[in-house]
C-alpha cells in the first residue's frame, strides 16, 4: 500500500453525511459560493421511507432558497388533526377535532412528503446555484482525521487545520443490507433495532489498495446521522434516556372503513397501545404503531425477527378496532427505539461541528427528526459562509452551539413529556392518576403544535441577537457576549411582535411601484445577506422625513456600513403613508432606492403597508406592534431571525452601527 501515493486535495468546508442535514448545509455552501464538499457512505439517496413531514418553518426555509414551490405541489397538506379516545363503553371514538397548525402564524400549513424527494429539491438547488459546482459524493467513507490545534484559532485563508483520510466504497459495501424476509424495502439499516455498519465498513476497506485520497479542510461538519462517525471521533456523548417504547412504522395504501384515514389522527385505545395515523400522497398512509407486546431484552434491545410488517399491522388492527384496517400495497416499513439524548458538544474549536441526528435523537412521533435536522444546517451555513469569505467575525460560530443545542434541549424534554402521554394508558376517569388524562393530551397536543411548528424557536441574547439579558442563560451556556464595546441592545417595545431572537413573521406589503402585494418575508431570500429594513413610518410628514432623510445620510456616510451596503446588507424600506400619495423618485432617498448605470432605478426595495385590489389588507405596521409615524429599524440576519429593533430617528443609526460593528470584520472591533 503507497501511503505517499495517495492524492491531497483542499476544501473549505468538508460535510459528512448527505441526509437532510448534510444537503441543508450544502445549498448554503452553493449560495455563499464556497469551495465545499459533500460525502456519504452510502451508494444512493434514499426512495421511499423514513421521515415524511414537513413543518411550516422548514417550508419557510425552501421558500428563502426559492423551491418550497415543488414541495407544495407535490405533497399532501394536512389540515385537520382528529383525536380519538376510549369512550365509557372502552371503545374508541372520536374525542376533538382541532386545526392542524395553529391558524394565522404563517403563510403555509403542514404537508407530508417524503424525503427522497425533498432530497432530490436539495440535490436540484445545489446544481443549479453552486460554483465551485458541489455534488454528492457518494459510496465515500471517512476513515481516520486529525486536527492540528495549534493552527485552530489561525483564521487566515492558509490554515488547513482539519485532515481527513476518505476511502471509495466498492458499490457492494456502499448498499445497506435489507432486513431478512421481505421483498418490501424497510428502514432497519437505519433504525436502532440494527447496529451501525460504519466501523464494519471501515473494517473492510483496510488494505484495498488505490482508492484513498487526503483532504484538508478549514472547517468539517458531521451530519452523519444517530451513530455518527464524526461525534466518535471527537469524543462526544450523547446524554439522556433511552425509551422501552418500540414503535413500528407502515406506509401502506390502508383499506379500512375507519372514517378519518385521510386526516391525521392520534388514536388511544384503552388497553392496546396508541397509533397515529399520517394521510400522504399518492393514498398512502403512514401508521406509527407502538408495539406493546415487543419489550426489550436485557440489553435493552428489541429481538427484531419477531418484527415484520405482519406483526406491526397485527398491532394497529388491535388498537383500531371495531374499524377493520388491512392492506394489499406496502411501500416502506420499520420499527424503532430511539432515545431522547442530545450531544454533550455541538462544535469542537469551532472548527468542527456537529448537525442533525449526530447531536440528537427523539421519537419521531413529536414529528421533528428532519426538521429541526434542516434546521441545525440552516442556522450554521450562512455563518461558515459568511467568515470564510471574511465578511464576519469568526466569533459568531460560537452562537451555532448555544443556539442550537438550546433548541435541542427543549425538543427533548418537550419529546419526554408527549412520548409520556402518546404512549401511556388513558385514564379511565378523573380519579384514574395513573392514567394519562385526555384533557391533558389535548392540550399538550395544541402546545406541542406551537412547537412542533417550528415557530417558536427563540435564540437567546449574543452579538447577534441584541436582546436584553444574560447570553449564557438564553443560550445553552457558551459563551456568546460580545465585548462590552460593541454589546448593543434594541428596543423591542417600537416592534411589539417583531421578537428579537426569533424569526421575521410575515404579513402581506405592496411593492411601492407597481402595487403588487408580497408577504414580507418573501423578500428576505436565502443568499446570504443581512437585512436592514426600514419601517419609514409617515414619510409624508415632514418631521418623519428629515429622520428619514438623516438617518439615509449616516448610512451613506458610516465607514462601518458603507464597505458592505447591497452585497451584505440589503436595506428593505416599508413606509405606512397611503400608497397613492407618494412618489418612488420624490420621497425617497436615492440610497434606499439605488440608481444603476445600466439597469436603472432599483424598483424591487420599497414597499407600502396598504390595501392591495385583491388581496385585501395585511396591516403589517399593525400586526408588527409598530407606530405608523414613527416607524422603526430592524435587522434581520440572513436565516430571517430578527437580530436587532431600534429607532429611526435619536440614536437609532449609531445602534444599527454598534449591532453591525460586533459583527462584521474590519469594523475597528
Ligand atoms: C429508522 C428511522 C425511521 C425514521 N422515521 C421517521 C419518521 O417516520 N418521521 C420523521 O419525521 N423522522 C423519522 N426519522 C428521523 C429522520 O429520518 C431523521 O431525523 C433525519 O433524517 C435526520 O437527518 P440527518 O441529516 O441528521 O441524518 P440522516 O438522515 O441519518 O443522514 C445521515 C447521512 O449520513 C450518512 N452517513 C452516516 N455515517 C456516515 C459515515 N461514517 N460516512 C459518510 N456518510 C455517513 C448516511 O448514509 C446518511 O445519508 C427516522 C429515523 C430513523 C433512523
Ligand atoms: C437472515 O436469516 C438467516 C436464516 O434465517 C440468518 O442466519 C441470518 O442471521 C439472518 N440475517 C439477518 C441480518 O437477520
Ligand atoms: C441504540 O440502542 C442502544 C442499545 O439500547 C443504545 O446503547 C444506544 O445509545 C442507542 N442509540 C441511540 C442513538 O439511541
Ligand atoms: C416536521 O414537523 C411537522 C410538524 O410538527 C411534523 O408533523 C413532521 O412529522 C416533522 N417532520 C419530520 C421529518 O420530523
Ligand atoms: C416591484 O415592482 C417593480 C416594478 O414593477 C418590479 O420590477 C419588481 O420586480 C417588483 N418587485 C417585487 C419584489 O415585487
Amino acid at each position: 500500500m503507497a501511503v505517499t501515493e495517495m492524492p491531497e486535495s483542499k476544501c473549505d468546508v468538508l460535510i459528512i453525511g448527505a441526509g437532510p442535514a448534510g444537503l441543508m448545509l450544502a445549498a448554503w455552501m452553493a449560495r455563499c459560493g464556497i469551495n465545499a464538499r459533500i460525502v456519504d457512505k452510502r451508494s444512493t439517496k434514499i426512495f421511499s421511507g423514513q421521515a415524511d413531514g414537513l413543518q411550516m418553518r422548514s417550508l419557510e426555509i425552501f421558500d428563502s432558497f426559492g423551491f418550497a414551490d415543488r414541495a407544495w405541489k407535490e405533497a399532501n397538506h394536512m389540515i385537520e388533526i382528529c383525536m380519538w379516545n376510549p369512550g365509557p363503553d372502552g371503545v374508541v371514538r372520536r374525542s376533538d377535532r382541532i386545526p392542524d397548525v395553529p391558524v394565522g402564524l404563517s403563510r403555509f400549513t403542514q404537508i407530508v412528503l417524503h424525503q427522497g424527494r425533498i432530497e432530490r429539491f436539495f440535490l436540484d438547488h445545489i446544481k443549479k446555484h453552486s460554483n465551485p459546482p458541489i455534488s454528492v459524493e457518494r459510496a465515500v467513507l471517512p476513515e481516520t482525521l486529525s486536527i492540528d490545534k495549534s493552527l485552530c484559532d489561525d483564521h487566515s485563508s492558509t490554515s488547513y487545520p482539519i485532515t481527513v483520510k476518505l476511502r471509495h466504497l466498492t458499490e457492494e459495501e456502499a448498499t445497506p443490507a435489507q432486513s431478512n424476509g421481505s421483498e418490501v424495502r424497510d428502514g432497519l439499516f437505519r433504525s436502532n433495532l440494527t447496529d451501525d455498519d460504519t466501523d464494519d465498513l471501515i473494517r473492510k476497506s483496510q488494505g484495498k489498495e488505490g482508492t484513498a485520497e487526503i483532504v484538508r479542510a478549514k472547517y468539517m461538519v458531521g451530519c452523519d446521522g444517530a451513530h455518527s462517525w464524526t461525534r466518535r471521533q471527537l469524543g462526544f456523548q450523547l446524554e439522556g434516556e433511552p425509551t422501552d417504547f418500540i414503535w413500528g412504522v407502515l406506509d401502506v395504501i390502508p383499506i379500512t372503513d375507519f372514517p378519518d384515514i385521510r386526516m391525521r389522527c392520534a388514536v388511544h385505545s384503552a388497553e392496546s397501545g396508541s397509533l397515529m395515523v399520517i394521510p400522504r400522497e399518492n393514498k398512502l398512509v403512514r401508521l406509527y404503531i407502538q408495539l406493546t407486546e415487543i419489550k426489550p431484552d436485557a440489553s435493552g434491545r428489541a429481538d427484531r425477527s419477531q418484527i415484520t410488517p405482519e406483526t406491526i399491522i397485527k398491532a394497529a388492527q388491535k388498537i383500531i378496532t371495531p374499524y377493520k384496517l388491512t392492506y394489499e400495497y406496502c411501500d416502506w416499513w420499520t420499527a424503532y427505539q430511539i432515545g431522547q439524548r442530545v450531544g454533550t458538544n455541538f462544535d469542537h474549536s469551532t472548527r468542527i461541528f456537529l448537525a442533525g441526528d449526530a447531536v440528537h435523537t427523539h421519537s419521531p412521533k413529536a414529528g421533528q427528526g428532519m426538521n429541526v435536522s434542516m434546521q441545525d444546517a440552516f442556522n450554521l451555513g450562512w455563518k461558515l459562509g459568511l467568515v470564510l469569505k471574511g465578511i464576519c467575525q469568526p466569533s459568531i460560530l460560537r452562537t451555532y452551539q448555544s443556539e442550537r443545542r438550546r433548541v435541542a434541549q427543549d425538543l427533548i424534554d418537550f419529546d419526554h413529556k408527549f412520548s409520556r402521554l402518546f404512549s401511556g394508558k388513558p385514564a379511565k376517569d378523573v380519579l384514574d392518576e395513573s392514567g394519562v388524562s385526555m384533557a391533558e393530551f389535548k392540550d399538550a397536543f395544541v402546545k406541542g403544535n406551537l412547537f412542533a411548528s417550528g415557530l417558536s424557536v427563540d435564540y437567546g441574547a449574543s452579538m447577534l441577537i441584541a436582546k436584553e439579558g444574560d447570553a449564557a442563560e438564553q443560550g445553552d451556556g457558551t459563551d456568546v457576549s460580545s465585548s462590552s464595546k460593541t454589546r448593543v441592545v434594541g428596543k423591542q417595545e417600537l416592534a411589539k411582535n417583531i421578537k428579537m431572537g426569533m424569526r421575521f413573521p410575515s404579513y402581506k406589503v405592496l411593492n411601492q411601484s407597481d402595487a403588487r402585494p408580497w408577504h414580507f418575508q418573501e423578500l428576505l431570500k436565502s443568499d446570504g445577506r443581512f437585512r436592514l429594513i426600514l419601517f419609514a413610518g409617515n414619510i409624508l410628514s415632514p418631521n418623519q422625513k428629515s429622520c428619514i432623510d438623516a438617518f439615509c445620510d449616516s448610512l451613506s456616510s458610516s465607514s462601518i456600513l458603507k464597505p458592505y451596503l447591497y452585497s451584505t446588507i440589503q436595506i428593505l424600506t416599508c413606509h405606512s403613508a397611503k400608497r397613492t400619495d407618494v412618489e418612488l423618485l420624490r420621497d425617497f432617498p436615492d440610497i434606499l432606492h439605488p440608481f444603476d448605470e445600466r439597469s436603472g432605478w432599483d424598483y424591487d426595495s420599497v414597499y407600502v403597508d396598504d390595501k392591495s385590489y385583491h388581496e385585501g389588507y395585511g396591516d403589517a405596521y399593525g400586526n408588527y406592534g409598530i407606530d405608523r409615524e414613527k416607524g422603526c429599524a430592524v435587522v434581520t440576519r440572513p436565516d430571517q431571525y430578527v437580530g436587532f429593533v431600534g429607532e429611526v430617528g435619536g440614536e437609532g443609526f449609531k445602534e444599527v452601527e454598534r449591532y453591525f460593528g460586533g459583527v462584521l470584520v474590519g469594523s475597528g472591533n
